[in-house]
């Protein structure tokens, strides 16, 4: 069978995408293939990133490999936090980064917002790129407490509660990275051979 690397060290993402290819690829993550290096995300774009991480694989193992790249992006702060998501604040605490949104947007009335991923495949030496977006508007308090990172305060369009108060199944319905994951997936059942 074909391998496919996915390079992340999240177990929970890896045994959804080997579920969702099993037959088709043999999906090994970074600890499968022993890839403890601390790879670079230096990139200012999702894609480049995502590029970044996925290319390092292919360079040092030599067998395919995908790469995801997240982050928040709000029209009335030039597309911040964007590539930045994680460390907003300086730290990789969700409060403190949501707070920081938070103020940047007090007094503000334009909160809308988007949950961006792209995914970086690079198969046979060609990069092929897969995005996911999610609408929303970013609320002026937290509310909810599952889920990670800003989704106490991001309200996706056509509902009237956030992502934190979604179940994760719920929210694996109509999220940026399951939009994405599901155009991948569907290339790979279309061109695997
Ligand atoms: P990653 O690229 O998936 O690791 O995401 C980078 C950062 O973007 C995370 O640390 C979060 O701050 C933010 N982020 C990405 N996806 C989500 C989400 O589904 N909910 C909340 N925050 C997210």
């Amino acid at each position: 069978m074909k391998k496919l690397v996915f390079a992340t060290n999240n177990k929970h993402k890896t045994q959804e995408i080997r579920q969702a290819l099993e037959g088709q690829y043999e999906v090994l993550n970074l600890q499968d293939i022993g890839c403890t290096d601390d790879i670079p995300e230096t990139a200012d774009t999702f894609e480049g990133n995502a590029s970044l991480k996925s290319q390092y694989v292919v360079a040092h193992f030599n067998l395919d490999c995908f790469a995801d790249d997240s982050g928040l992006e709000v029209d009335a702060l030039n597309n911040e936090p964007g590539v930045y998501s994680a460390r907003y604040s300086g730290s990789r605490d969700s409060l403190e980064n949501i707070n920081l949104v938070l103020e940047k947007l007090k007094n503000q009335s334009n909160r809308k917002a988007r949950f961006k991923t792209v995914i970086s495949l690079v198969q046979d030496g060609v990069n092929h790129f897969f995005e996911g977006t999610v609408e929303g508007t970013i609320r002026t308090e937290l509310s909810g407490s599952a889920g990670f990172g800003y989704d106490p305060v991001f309200q996706p369009e056509g509902y009237a509660i956030t992502f934190a108060e979604m179940s994760m199944a719920e929210k694996n319905q109509i999220s940026h990275r399951a939009i994405a994951l599901k155009k991948m997936i569907d290339f790979l059942n279309t061109n695997s051979r």
